[in-house]
């Protein structure tokens, strides 16, 4: 059965599409210059970007970009308010630096990157992220992308590239038994619901606490689907070359893997040269454009009103060097 959108946090007399992690802290970071470009790559419900707005002065614009439509159309309503000084364009944050250049904006003062999903997607049964729900096997963020399903993953990846895409993204112990169970039950019937695949996986783990499990392959499957690694590589790069001198990158993540990928694109502009030691000069040419400015963790204040933020990691550079 659908869900409807969970009334329990309201804004206003609407119900709440998702409680923004660390607000105050993100807008403190991500503002540099209150009458700047803003680029918010995850606009979702448009949380931060609302708080942005509020801080920035009318010479202030922001471009919020999501590849879900559903996200746009909420923030679409939260964010009217500001009128043109808003442009939301649908599309992945890896094609942040197209839409910018047919935007004719050649830099900006400060990118957010709050990753993974929102509160509204998980609860949503019909999108098929959650395992707590029944719903269709989906979990594409975009559901107008001509892209993979996860029942397409699950009913036609090898048993190989199942135990490696759980172990890979879910870091899950029992992968190599669940890919097993998944290729078996498959050549019955093909997956189509979440239904299904919890059922799997809950029959071959030992315990009567299987909710981690559930979330790790959920969790994988869910990267896979929507290339997350990939698009966060391809997304970071693009947000620093956009990045003005002084300008601001703020990355919210929330697993090992999201901030393991953002440390290493951060440590790689940080340091500028990649030789291997030992060489008497650089050959690489790598510059050192960015510096760190911090790193936090939630308040446990913001833990307790919000249970997304216990996991969540803020990161944030600045950049210091233009392109040239
Ligand atoms: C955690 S939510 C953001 C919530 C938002 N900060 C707020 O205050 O409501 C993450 C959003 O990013 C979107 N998203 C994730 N990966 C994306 C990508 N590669 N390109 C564009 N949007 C993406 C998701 O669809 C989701 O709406």
């Amino acid at each position: 059965m659908e869900s409807k959108i969970s009334f329990d946090q309201r804004c206003g007399s609407r119900p709440l599409y998702h409680l923004p992690v660390m607000r105050e802290e993100v807008v403190g970071h991500w503002m540099t210059d209150r009458g700047g470009i803003y680029v918010d790559a995850t606009l979702g419900g448009g949380g931060h970007a609302e708080a942005l707005l509020g801080h920035l002065t009318e010479q202030g614009r922001l471009i919020g970009i999501d590849r879900d439509e559903e996200a746009l159309a909420a923030a679409a309503d939260r964010l009217r308010r500001f009128g043109d000084r808003v442009i939301l364009k649908q599309g992945t944050f890896s094609e942040m630096g197209t839409m910018l250049k047919a935007l004719k904006i050649e830099e900006v003062s400060g990118v957010l990157f709050d990753l993974g999903v929102s509160s509204h997607q998980i609860d949503r049964a019909g999108r098929g992220f959650s395992y707590r729900q029944d719903g269709p096997l989906d979990m594409r963020m975009g559901q107008t992308e001509r892209t993979r399903t996860a029942a397409d993953v699950v009913n036609s990846y090898s048993e190989q590239a199942l135990f490696d895409l759980f172990r890979r993204y879910g870091e899950e112990r029992w992968s190599r038994r669940i890919a097993r169970r998944i290729c078996t039950l498959r050549n019955r019937s093909p997956f189509e619901r979440t239904s299904q695949l919890r059922e799997a996986i809950v029959s071959v783990i030992p315990g009567r606490a299987p909710q981690k499990t559930l979330a790790r392959i959920f969790q994988a499957l869910r990267i896979e689907v929507n290339d997350e690694i990939g698009e966060l590589e391809r997304g970071l790069e693009a947000a620093i070359f956009l990045l003005k001198t002084g300008g601001h990158l703020a990355v919210l993540s929330y697993h090992s893997l999201e901030g393991r990928t953002v440390k290493a694109i951060f440590r790689k502009h940080i340091r500028g040269c990649h030789c291997p030691p030992g060489l008497p000069v650089c050959v690489c040419g790598g510059r050192r454009i960015l510096k760190a400015v911090c790193r936090e963790k939630p308040s446990a204040e913001d833990v307790a009103r919000n249970e997304r933020a216990r996991s969540a990691r803020l990161r944030v550079v600045e950049k210091t060097m233009s392109n040239e």
